[in-house]
């Protein structure tokens, strides 16, 4: 498996914290220079870690390395998914393509903007309930802002059926499904409905932003 506490990024090696070759032990402030490195290198040289947003970013850690006692402490579940709300450019999408880089040695989800499933069910329906809705590990982007699919006339509620069908999954196989998203539960619930606010519930842990956390677009 390697060794989990060093991540190199082209000529330069990380360390996480200590890896004595059978226990990891994660180093939270070293964790967060990682972060703002890898940051740099995603999305550019703007990007850098807000005072603000650590607090997050150490719920977040705690959850991807499965610290097993912060997770405890602060009500986080390790087998179920995130869903992260917040404000509009507050920096919830940077974030999740960003924290999966801490535990490379993990599987890696893939994150997709709802819209873009939408787009797709529009072209060739049902099938791409399927192909997301399936053992595949995904972070659905921005779930809420997509808008209402339509297939040969017919409307669909493609994100509420597909958080349906991952559910299904989630309660299987332990599949789990992460997400981002602008909308408080009450939204949620009037956006897709009680049954599937219900489910999300159950297969995700709710990590909110602050809603006055400032806009980072400029
Ligand atoms: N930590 C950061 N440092 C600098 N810039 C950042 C940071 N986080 C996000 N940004 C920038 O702010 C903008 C918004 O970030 P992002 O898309 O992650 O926000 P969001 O919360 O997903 O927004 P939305 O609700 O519109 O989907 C992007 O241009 C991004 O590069
Ligand atoms: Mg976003």
């Amino acid at each position: 498996m390697g060794n989990p506490s060093k991540i190199v990024e082209g000529s330069i090696e990380f360390s996480l914290g200590n890896f004595d070759g059978k226990l990891m032990v994660y180093d939270f402030p070293k964790i967060l220079v990682y972060l703002e490195a890898k940051g740099k290198m995603l999305f550019g040289n703007h990007f850098k870690i807000y005072p603000e947003d650590e607090k997050i970013l150490f719920l977040l850690s705690n959850y991807f390395i499965k610290d097993e006692k912060n997770c405890k402490k602060y009500n986080i579940d390790p087998n179920k998914g995130i869903l992260i709300s917040g404000p509009v450019g507050c920096g919830k999408t940077s974030l999740m393509r960003l924290v999966k880089n801490i535990v490379p040695h993990l599987r890696q989800y893939e994150v997709i903007p709802a819209r873009n499933i939408v787009f797709g069910f529009n072209h060739i329906g049902f099938k791409t309930i399927e192909d997301y809705g399936n053992e595949g590990y995904f972070c659905f982007d921005d779930l809420g802002a997509e808008p209402t699919g339509r297939y040969f006339g017919k409307d669909c509620n493609v994100m509420g059926e597909l958080l349906i069908s991952r559910h299904e999954y989630f309660l299987q196989s332990k599949i789990k499904t992460h997400a981002t998203t602008n909308l408080i539960a009450e939204e949620m619930e009037g956006r897709y409905g009680s049954r599937v606010r219900s489910r999300m519930r159950q297969m995700f842990n709710l990590v909110c932003f602050d809603k006055k956390t400032r806009d980072k677009r400029n």
